[in-house]
């Protein structure tokens, strides 16, 4: 008799982190819905050039973290067709970058729409599932910045925060139930994030100010700054396929770790954030970035 296969859904599939984690769980034998809201676009066409490749236990399919009827129809589904989800990878999501009095409370709720709410609906729509079978893996991708907080990214960092917060807490309440809740806190990854990014539409960037009137431009500096820090970040980077490993590694352990942080940078920011007070850590990141 052949044993049956795990069940694994990843959220965001189309690009970095996402891609390459539904190849690595569908490599190493887990049946895996690899799902992205775009079905047209690049990364699609890319996993199915693989597929033809490689023969995978692996369904492409479309899924909208925004949207309550497309999470809930295709969990449902897969929960139908295979009478068992035992993985579910939330990792959609995108940076919002621009000052609080600059973000709108349009992009605002967008930022968390689909970084916070989207990785909510899943949960809500799985975990009945995963309570009846009585186990479960639960992969929020976070970040460092789930944990510390670098300028000009307040409504990013808010929603990778909030994350953390409630995947602590949910801890409590899924363990009688065999379901681990597990957050992944990678540095900084080479993938479309660097170039996905929004800018708030009012952030400096967008204001004339060549003239040298800072007036309409408050946050222009710190702005120019962190965009050029963002290029430095991008430029040291670690491929999407070290944060897949490690999640393969943490959804086959029987007792993982809640936490799992990914990346030098990551390790020593973090290290860092542990030994030093606040205004320490503060004057730390100012001379870092
Ligand atoms: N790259 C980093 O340095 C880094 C570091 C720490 C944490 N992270 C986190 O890692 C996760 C994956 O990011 P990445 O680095 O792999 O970036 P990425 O290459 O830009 O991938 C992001 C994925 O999220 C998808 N997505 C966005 N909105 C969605 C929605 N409403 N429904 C379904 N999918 C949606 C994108 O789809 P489209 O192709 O349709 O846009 C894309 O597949 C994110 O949560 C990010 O915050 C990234």
């Amino acid at each position: 008799m052949t044993q049956e296969r795990e069940v694994a859904v990843v959220t965001g599939s189309s690009s970095g982190i996402g891609f390459d984690t539904s190849l690595t769980l569908a490599r190493n034998g887990f049946h895996t819905y690899a799902t992205m809201r775009k079905l047209e676009g690049e990364g699609s066409k890319q996993m199915a050039d693989i597929l033809k490749d490689e023969n995978l236990p692996l369904e492409i399919i479309q899924l909208d973290v925004d949207n309550d009827k497309s999470v809930t129809e295709v969990i449902n589904r897969i929960a139908k067709e295979k009478d068992r989800i035992d993985v579910v990878v939330n990792n959609a999501g995108y940076a919002l970058v621009g000052a609080l009095e600059q973000t709108s409370m349009e992009e605002i709720r967008e930022q968390f729409e689909t970084n916070f709410f989207g990785a909510v609906r899943v949960m809500q729509t799985i975990i009945p599932i995963m309570r009846e079978q009585k186990s479960g893996k639960i992969v929020n991708i976070t970040s460092m910045g789930g944990r510390v907080a670098i300028p000009l990214d307040p409504i990013y960092h808010g929603t990778k925060f909030a994350l953390e917060g409630l995947s602590e807490s949910m801890r409590y309440e899924l363990e009688p139930f065999g379901i681990n809740i597990i957050l992944i806190e990678p540095g900084a990854v080479g993938s479309n994030f660097w170039k996905n990014f929004k800018m708030a539409a009012k952030a400096s960037g967008h204001y004339d100010v060549d003239n040298g009137n800072m007036n309409n431009a408050p946050y222009k500096q710190l702005e120019n700054k962190m965009l050029e820090s963002f290029k430095q970040m991008e430029q040291n980077t670690i491929h999407p396929s070290e944060v897949a490993n490690v999640i393969l590694q943490a959804v086959k352990t029987d007792n993982p770790e809640l936490r799992y942080v990914i990346g030098n940078d990551a390790s020593m920011v973090l290290e860092s954030r542990r030994n030093l007070s606040d205004n320490e850590f503060q004057n730390f990141m100012k001379k870092t970035i």
